[in-house]
């Protein structure tokens, strides 16, 4: 998200608050390994692939059971009853699985336009923007935003972030579908001035405790609330082929809130950290939020993730009433005493204004009654998952899956999956200095369960290995387990013992600091890559990086510069990836390089990538390999954006060791991928001023790509001239209604 970093000059909540605008969650206090010392080795060479000629995705996909690869629209049922069990894959799998040689559209120049502006040969669409109605009877959203508070429970939120589309045959799953199906995404914030009639409006109350100072409008709180969280809308395919429209009053058109109650599973649930008032069980919470990037299951549901919600919660003065091991804790995940939220102050509308039990008190995580079941200090604890919803399955409750740790999840991928291996999904935790984390399932996975929803969710991801990853300078690396009982996870730590695997998991960055993991530029999305298997993360930039102590430049992190006297440290971020070992994703080691340092292209001491003017690019955000193997980069930037918006390119990545070694303009040795060229990555897309571009899925025929716009600036996606800007959903078709790509597909293949 931006509002809350140094990335976007949008506000969106009043500038009066002083909001954080500078802030993006950085409370790692630790200092674990920092390549203070840099060794240059000899880099161990391999054949250089360019292009990724002759590989395909479907010769990677091998082990799945792909059901054809016909340019068909695959309306027709998969021969097994109208389900998804059994027989597909839960990836796309029709469509040309062969990856293009070369990008050959022409490229979209930069702009710092109103509008928005897609390659030649495209057509780019809004749709769905804030406040959409997805039922028959809700009246429209209108700029003067006087809709209820409660009407958003039927309405799209805010800050459309990450998405997938699940093709669907009847009411059922099925990944090869086009012509139906359901589009799932996040509301992950809300630009809280633009939103409520009165603005951002506060009422001050001086003799009120620090937090409650300022205390908000019990509506704007509820209506912020509702914006949150997740989406599912129908689409169907337009009559003339080309795009989609949305099933009004489908019923699987859903809201998902900040407020809808959750499940928690896997080890942490019942565990005293998670017994609130709400719930002496310590099994449920309301609300999902900050859902930030999104991911698939290897089986057909929706990942969800909860990223910065530690801005939602207040803390008062309670650390006398918590143990040492309590506060280091909440601290670690940013919550010190007299914490007021990031602004949103949803602890504070008068309690009489509650409609639901403890509507407000509940984002009050200061100990104030007698035990934890008397109020709702571990709220705080009941977020920070990755979440797993059913969209097939409208009744059924979120379930938030603790065994992948609790952190600021920005997105959750999963390896390609292969009968009886393990299932491998790999995860960022997106704050200055944090980690990035795998888990890998102790059920083997199988086939049959695709398509089986939550109770195959309940199989592979309630029980299993939580990983950190440790980046060394010689190009190698390591996955250390949040085991309890190994590695000093136990007791026995003096700054949080662990008194079993819940604790572990809740404060997973506290354990990852004990097992020395590295420090990153701020973990963005994590993609896989269908043709190598290898594993990239966008960093998308770290302005502590080099400027603070506990954070020196690092092989893996290894820029600090100043930008042009405007900023320090790691400004425009760079992608990183790995190849594990012997392609095995429950692998334990694994060898890495950089793939691309984001830059201006005329910052030529920091573009080290060789960039140009076709193809430059500032802290890249949104990361998504499309089946074919082309890599889609979008960006959330503020470091660049005097020269050009936001924007989204597609990309033709090598592989790990494709490049060479080579020494930054801070002085650190790094290794650093193959050189950028028009051929192989190439600007697709540029979003309007002030937004940020992110969000990302394709339809199995690979006709459609969904964008998503979060806060654009003037009034774009405004119900009205000059009106409300509004986040929205951009829909992107080839305007021949061929494939997105059509025309590098074309060029013919050359050895
Ligand atoms: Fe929600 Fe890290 O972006
Ligand atoms: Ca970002
Ligand atoms: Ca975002
Ligand atoms: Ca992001």
């Amino acid at each position: 998200m931006t509002i809350f970093n140094n990335n976007n000059k949008a506000p969106s909540i009043n500038a009066k608050q002083n909001l954080a605008a500078d802030i993006v969650e950085d409370s790692n206090p630790t200092d674990n390994t920092e390549f203070h010392t840099i060794v240059s080795q000899r880099m161990n060479r391999r054949t250089v692939l360019k292009g990724g000629t002759g590989l395909t995705a479907a010769a990677f996909f091998g082990a799945l059971p792909l059901t054809g690869c016909g340019n068909d629209d695959s309306s027709s049922n998969n021969g097994n009853g109208g389900g998804a069990k059994g027989d597909l894959a839960a990836v796309p799998a029709s469509g040309d699985l062969t990856r293009p040689e070369a990008l050959s559209f022409t490229a979209v120049a930069h702009s710092t336009a109103q509008q928005m502006s897609v390659a030649e040969g495209y057509k780019a669409e809004m749709i769905l923007p804030l406040g959409t109605p997805l039922i028959a009877g809700v009246e429209d959203w209108k700029d003067n935003r006087e809709q209820s508070a409660e009407s958003f429970e039927q309405r799209m939120g805010d800050n459309h972030d990450g998405m997938w589309f699940f093709g669907k045959d009847g009411s059922q799953y099925n990944p090869k579908a086009s012509d139906s199906g359901l589009l799932v995404m996040n509301h992950e914030y809300v630009n809280s001035d633009k939103l409520s009639p009165f603005g951002y409006k506060i009422i001050e109350d001086k003799n009120a405790a620090p937090i409650f100072q300022e205390q908000r409008l019990a509506s704007d709180v509820r209506r912020e609330v509702n914006c949150h969280g997740v989406a599912v809308v129908e689409m169907q395919r337009r009559t003339d082929g080309k795009g989609y429209e949305m099933v009004l009053g489908s019923k699987f058109n859903r809201r998902i809130t900040s407020a809808t109650e959750a499940e928690i599973t896997g080890p942490v649930a019942g565990s005293d950290l998670l017994k609130t008032k709400y719930d002496p069980t310590g099994t449920k919470t309301r609300g999902i939020n900050n859902n930030c990037g999104a991911g698939l299951s290897p089986w057909g549901t929706y990942l969800t993730t909860e990223e910065n919600f530690l801005g939602v919660f207040g803390r008062g003065q309670d650390a006398s009433k918590l143990t040492d091991a309590q506060n280091y804790g909440r601290e670690r995940y940013g919550a010190k005493e007299d914490f007021a939220s990031w602004g949103y102050k949803w602890h504070t509308p008068p309690a009489k204004d509650a409609k639901i039990m403890d509507e407000f008190a509940r984002w009050d995580m200061t100990a104030v009654g007698a035990t934890a079941l008397d109020d709702y200090r571990n709220g705080f604890n009941t977020f920070g998952y990755i979440t797993e919803i059913d969209p097939f399955d409208p009744t059924a409750a979120p379930r938030k899956r603790s065994a992948l740790g609790r952190f600021a999840h920005e997105n959750c991928a999963f390896a390609p999956v292969a009968e009886g291996k393990p299932v491998v999904f790999y995860m960022g935790d997106d704050s200055r200095g944090e980690y990035i984390y795998k888990f890998v399932s102790k059920a083997n996975w199988s086939n049959s369960d695709i398509g089986r929803g939550l109770s195959a969710g309940d199989k592979y991801m309630n029980d299993g290995t939580l990983y950190v990853a440790i980046f060394n300078a010689d190009g190698s690396g390591q996955w250390r387990p949040l085991t309890h009982g190994q590695n000093g996870l136990d007791t026995t730590n003096t700054v949080l013992p662990f008194n079993d695997q819940a604790e572990v998991l809740v404060f997973a960055r506290a354990a990852a600091d004990v097992l020395g993991a590295t420090k990153m530029d701020r973990p963005e999305w994590v993609s896989v890559s269908p043709v190598t298997g290898e594993v990239y993360v966008t960093l998308t930039n770290n302005k502590y990086r080099g400027t603070r102590d506990d954070q020196p430049v690092d092989s893996a992190n290894p820029r600090s510069y100043d930008n042009r006297g405007k900023a320090r440290g790691n400004d425009n971020g760079h992608i990183i990836r790995w190849a594990e070992k012997a392609g095995d994703h429950a692998a334990t080691s694994f060898d890495w390089d950089i793939y691309l340092f984001a830059a201006p292209s005329d910052l030529s001491a920091e573009n080290l990538s060789g960039l140009d003017n076709n193809n430059d690019l500032s802290s890249p955000d949104g990361l998504y390999f499309d089946p074919r193997g082309v890599l889609w980069i979008q960006t959330d930037d503020g470091a660049y954006t005097d020269t050009t918006n936001c924007m989204l390119l597609a990309a033709l990545p090598g592989k790990v060791n494709d490049g060479a070694i080579k020494t930054t303009s801070a002085g650190q040795s790094t290794r650093l991928g193959m050189q950028a060229n028009e051929q192989n990555i190439k600007r697709f897309f540029v979003g309007p001023e002030g937004c940020e571009v992110t969000g990302i899925t394709m339809t199995p025929d690979f006709k459609t790509l969904f964008i998503n716009i979060q806060h654009p600036g003037n009034a774009w996606g405004a119900a009205s001239d000059g009106g409300t800007p509004r986040s929205a959903t951009v829909m992107i078709t080839k305007e021949d209604g061929d494939v997105i790509l059509a025309e590098s597909f074309a060029k013919p293949a050359t050895t």
